[in-house]
C-alpha cells in the first residue's frame, strides 16, 4: 500500500515527458558478446533488469580482466513504472579476520604483493549476490533464461580480443605463480593470445549453479566450502561465515544540480557523487558556461585537487564510518574550497595538506548501460580492481578473484595502487565495504537524458564528470565517450591528459599558472553511453573507441569500439 502511494505521488510530480516510452532500446557494453547477451534477452521480452544479469555474467566469461563472479560492483536502476531510483550495492567486504594493519610487515611497511596477487588481496564477492537480487527483486525472467548467453560463452568458448590478451600479458608472472588461473589463461604456459580461443568450462558450471539454485549456490554449501578451502589453502583469510554473512545493500543515489540538469550518482562506498557534488558546487560559483576553455580546465583541476583531498579525509564505508556527506555537499563547503581558488594560479596541493605517490591508469573493471523499450534504465560499474583481479582463480571453480582489498587504505597517507591515498574513514575493517571511485550515473534536463560510466581507477569520477558537462554543451554519446580526457587527483599534484586532451597553447598556459603537466602513455577509460533524447524521441549509444566493446540502438548496430 506505502508502495503504491509512493508510486501515485511520484507518478502525478513526474514532468509529462518521462510518461513517454523511449522509441526502442538501447545498450552499450564493454564487450560486443555482452551487448548481444543483453539484446537477446531484451528481445525475448526480458526487461533492462534482466538484461543487466545477463550483462554482468557475459562481462564475467568475456571480459574477466575487469569484472567476474569474483568481483563485486554498483548498478544504479530507474525503474518506469513508478520513477523509482535505487543504487544497489554489490560492493566486496573485508573478510571477518581482517584488521587495520594486515597487509603491513614487521617495520610496518605495506607488502604490496599481498595486496596485488593471491587470495589475500580479495574481498568477499557481490556480483553472484547481484545476479540473484536483480532477477528477484527487478527482473521478469528467471536466473536461468538470463545467464543462459554467458553460460554458452563460457562453455563453447569465445575469441580473445587484443584487450584481454594485452591484460593477460600484464599478469603473466602473477598467473603462472598458480595453476589453476595459470590453465585457463595461459595454456600450454604461455599467454593466450588475440584471436585464441578462451574456453571455462568450471566457470559454465558455476553459472549454472546460480542459474538453479540462485545465490545461495555460491555463498552457501559445498560451493561455500571449496572456495573457502581453495582460499585458505593459499593462503587467503575468508570463511564460511563471511560468505554466508555477504548481503547486497540498497542506498538512496546521490542527487546533484548543475545548470539546470540533474545527476543522479552514486553514494558511499562510492566517493563519486560527493566529489562530483562537491565539483559542480565549486563551479557554480563561476559563470561556468561564460569560461572560455582553458579556464574551465584550469578551474576543473582546482577544484578536483580539493575535493579528492575530502575524498582522502573523509570518505569510506558509511555503514561503519560516519561520512559527513551532507556537510560536504552543502554550499557554504564549496564556498569555503573557493576561498584560496585562484583562476590565474595553480594552489599547490601541498599548501592543503599532506600525502604522497604515482598513478594506475586503465580500462579494467567495466561499465554498462541499458534502457529498455518501457523506459527501464540501469548503469552498472563492477569490477575485479586490477586487471584479472588478483591473478587467482578458487581451484575448480573458475571464479577468478578480486584484488579490491587495495582500494582500503592499507597504512595512512600511503598511496595504493591508483595513486590514492586516505586515513581513517577508509581504513580496513572486519566485513567493511572499501571505498570506490565507480560513478554509474543518469543526467538529465527536461529534453535529454544520458546513462554514463566508466572504468578507470581514481580516474572514473574526473572522466565521467568531462562525459557529462560534455553532455550539458550538447553533445551526442559518441562525442561523450570519445573527447579526449585530462585529470587531477590531488596526488600526485599533476595535470594527467591524453594527446590532444590539451592544446600547445592551453598547456603553455596551464604550465605559467603552475601546473605540472604529464601526458599519458596511452588512453585511458571505456566510456558506455546511452541517451534517450526526449524532445526529438531518438535513441543514441556508444561504446568508447579506446575498447573493444559495442553499443546498439533498437537492434541496430550503431558504434562498434576499437579501429
Ligand atoms: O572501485 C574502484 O574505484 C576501483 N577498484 C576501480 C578500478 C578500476 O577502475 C580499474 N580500471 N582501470
Amino acid at each position: 500500500m506505502k508502495r503504491l502511494v509512493v508510486a501515485l505521488f511520484l507518478a502525478l510530480a513526474a514532468p509529462a515527458f518521462a510518461a513517454q516510452l523511449p522509441p526502442g532500446y538501447a545498450i552499450a557494453t564493454a564487450h560486443p558478446l555482452a551487448t548481444a547477451a543483453g539484446e537477446e534477452i531484451l528481445q525475448a521480452g526480458g526487461n533492462a533488469f534482466d538484461a543487466a544479469v545477463a550483462i554482468t555474467a557475459a562481462l564475467a566469461v568475456t571480459e574477466p580482466a575487469g569484472s567476474g563472479l569474483g568481483g563485486g560492483g554498483f548498478y544504479l536502476l530507474h525503474r518506469a513504472d513508478d520513477g523509482y531510483k535505487i543504487f544497489v550495492d554489490a560492493r566486496e567486504r573485508a573478510p571477518g579476520a581482517a584488521t587495520a594493519d594486515m597487509y603491513l610487515d614487521a617495520q610496518g611497511e605495506v607488502v604490496k604483493d599481498d595486496l596485488r596477487a593471491g587470495p589475500k588481496a580479495a574481498g568477499i564477492p557481490g556480483i553472484p549476490a547481484a545476479l540473484d537480487h536483480l532477477t528477484k527483486q527487478y527482473g521478469r525472467m528467471s536466473l536461468a533464461r538470463s545467464l543462459a548467453p554467458a553460460i554458452s560463452y563460457a562453455a563453447d568458448g569465445f575469441e580473445v580480443d587484443a584487450n584481454l590478451a594485452r591484460a593477460i600479458q600484464f599478469r603473466q608472472a602473477d598467473l603462472a605463480r598458480q595453476p589453476a588461473a595459470a590453465a585457463v589463461f595461459l595454456p600450454g604456459g604461455s599467454a593466450l593470445a588475440e584471436g585464441q580461443q578462451l574456453v571455462q568450462p568450471d566457470l559454465a558450471r558455476t553459472l549454472e549453479r546460480i542459474a538453479t539454485h540462485g545465490k545461495d549456490a555460491f555463498y552457501g554449501g559445498d560451493y561455500a566450502r571449496d572456495l573457502v578451502d581453495g582460499v585458505q589453502a593459499a593462503g587467503g583469510i575468508w570463511s564460511r561465515a563471511d560468505l554466508r554473512a555477504y548481503s547486497i545493500r540498497e542506498r538512496p543515489p546521490v542527487i546533484l544540480e548543475f545548470q539546470g540538469f540533474q545527476i543522479v550518482t552514486a553514494p558511499p562506498p562510492s566517493s563519486g557523487g560527493l566529489v562530483m557534488g562537491e565539483v559542480f558546487n565549486m563551479l557554480a560559483g563561476y559563470d561556468w558556461a561564460k569560461l572560455n576553455p582553458v579556464n574551465r580546465k584550469h578551474l576543473l583541476v582546482e577544484a578536483w585537487r580539493r575535493a579528492y583531498r575530502d575524498r582522502a579525509l573523509y570518505m569510506g564505508d558509511s555503514d561503519y564510518v560516519e561520512v559527513p556527506s551532507g556537510r560536504l555537499l552543502r554550499k557554504t563547503h564549496a564556498e569555503q574550497l573557493r576561498a584560496d581558488l585562484s583562476l590565474k594560479r595553480a594552489t599547490p596541493s601541498a599548501s592543503l595538506g599532506a600525502g604522497p605517490a604515482p598513478a594506475g591508469e586503465g580500462r579494467n573493471t567495466t561499465h554498462f548501460s541499458v534502457l529498455d523499450a518501457e523506459g527501464n534504465r540501469v548503469a552498472a560499474t563492477l569490477s575485479i580492481n586490477y586487471p584479472l583481479g588478483a591473478a587467482f582463480m578458487v581451484p575448480r571453480t573458475g571464479v577468478l578473484l578480486n584484488n579490491e582489498m587495495d582500494d582500503f587504505v592499507a597504512k595512512p597517507g600511503e598511496a595504493n595502487l591508483y595513486g590514492l591515498v586516505g586515513g581513517q574513514a577508509n581504513a580496513i575493517a572486519p566485513g567493511k565495504r572499501m571505498l570506490s571511485s565507480m560513478s554509474p550515473s543518469f543526467v538529465s534536463n527536461g529534453d535529454r537524458l544520458a546513462l554514463v560510466g566508466t572504468p578507470g581507477g581514481s580516474r572514473i569520477i574526473t572522466m565521467v564528470m568531462l562525459g557529462i558537462l560534455d553532455f550539458m554543451d550538447g553533445a551526442d554519446a559518441r562525442a561523450m565517450v570519445s573527447t579526449p580526457r585530462f585529470h587531477h587527483q590531488y596526488l600526485p599534484d599533476q595535470i594527467f591528459y591524453e594527446a590532444g586532451a590539451l592544446s600547445p597553447y592551453e598547456r603553455q598556459v596551464l604550465e605559467k599558472r603552475g601546473h605540472s603537466l604529464k601526458e599519458s602513455a596511452r588512453g585511458y577509460g571505456n566510456m558506455q553511453v546511452v541517451i534517450w533524447d526526449w524532445k526529438y524521441q531518438i535513441l543514441d549509444a556508444a561504446s568508447d573507441p579506446r575498447g573493444v566493446g559495442q553499443a546498439v540502438v533498437g537492434g541496430l548496430a550503431r558504434e562498434s569500439g576499437g579501429d
